[in-house]
C-alpha cells in the first residue's frame, strides 16, 4: 500500500510535458475505476492566481507570500478531482498560453509545492487513485510500488501540443522543471519507464496495465479481503 496508515493505493504517473501521461492516467482511471488526479492543474491554478493578482511569476518571495492568501481547494466528484480557485473551477484559463509560459517558474517555489503536495496526499482518503505529474513517484507517494514514468522525444511532444492548438515550449518547460532545486522532474526510484514516442495510446495503456499486474495491483483486492 502507498501508506501504512491508509486503506487506499496510488498509481504514480510522471513524465515531461505532452508525453501522454494525462491520457494514460485518464484511461487507467476509467478502466480501473480510480479517482483521476491531474496535479499539473493545481500548479496551473496557482499560476492563474499569481497572474490575476498581478504578481511577477519570477519573483519567488512575492509568489510565496501570495500562496498563503489564496483560496484553493480540491474536491472529488464524478471519478475525478477538481481544483477550485476562490470556489470556482477555472476551466480553460488553466491552459492559456500565459499560464503555459509562467507555470514552471511558479512550480519551482518551495511554498507552492508544499501547499500542493499536502492537497495531493489528502486526496488518497477518498479512494484508490491515479495521479499524474512530475514528482508523484518521487515526492508525493514515494512508497507506492505502482510507479510509471512516460517519456517521448521532444519533437514528438512538441508536435502533440501543436496539434492541440497550444503554444507551449515543452522543451523549455522540461528544462526548467528538471533543473529546479525543489522536487525536480526525475525518473522516480523504482519507476518503470515507458517510451511512448512510437506507440499509440492503446499500446501505452496496455503496457502500463502490464506493469501494474506485475507489481501486484490486481492482487490487492484478495489481500484486502483477508485483512
Ligand atoms: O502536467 P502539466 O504540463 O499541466 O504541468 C504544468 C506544470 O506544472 C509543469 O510544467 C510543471 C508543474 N508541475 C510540477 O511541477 N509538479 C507536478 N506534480 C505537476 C506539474
Amino acid at each position: 500500500m502507498s501508506s501504512p496508515n491508509l486503506l487506499y493505493d496510488a498509481i504514480a504517473i510522471d513524465g515531461p510535458a505532452a508525453s501522454g501521461k494525462s491520457t494514460v492516467a485518464r484511461l487507467l482511471a476509467e478502466r480501473l475505476n480510480l479517482i483521476m488526479v491531474n496535479s499539473g492543474e493545481m500548479y496551473r491554478a496557482v499560476t492563474l492566481a499569481v497572474m490575476q493578482h498581478g504578481v511577477n511569476p519570477c519573483d519567488p518571495i512575492t509568489v510565496a507570500d501570495l500562496v498563503k492568501t489564496i483560496n484553493l481547494c480540491c474536491i472529488v466528484e464524478n471519478g475525478g478531482s477538481q481544483i477550485l480557485l476562490d470556489g470556482e473551477y477555472p476551466g480553460s484559463a488553466l491552459r492559456s498560453d500565459n499560464v503555459n509560459a509562467a507555470v514552471s517558474a511558479v512550480a519551482a517555489v518551495p511554498e507552492v509545492r508544499h501547499l500542493l503536495v499536502a492537497l495531493q496526499r489528502g486526496l488518497l482518503q477518498h479512494g484508490d487513485l491515479v495521479m499524474e505529474g512530475r514528482d508523484i513517484g518521487s515526492i508525493v507517494f514515494p512508497n507506492t510500488p505502482y510507479k510509471i514514468y512516460i517519456e517521448a522525444s521532444e519533437e514528438i511532444r512538441r508536435q502533440r501540443r501543436a496539434a492541440e492548438g497550444q503554444t507551449d515550449s515543452v522543451g523549455e518547460r522540461d528544462r526548467q522543471d528538471s533543473a529546479r532545486k525543489t522536487s525536480p522532474l526525475v525518473v522516480p526510484d523504482g519507476a518503470e519507464v515507458i517510451d511512448s514516442s512510437q506507440m499509440g495510446i492503446e499500446e501505452v495503456v496496455k503496457t502500463a496495465l502490464g506493469v501494474l499486474e506485475t507489481r501486484g495491483w490486481f492482487d490487492r483486492e484478495s489481500e484486502r479481503n483477508l485483512v
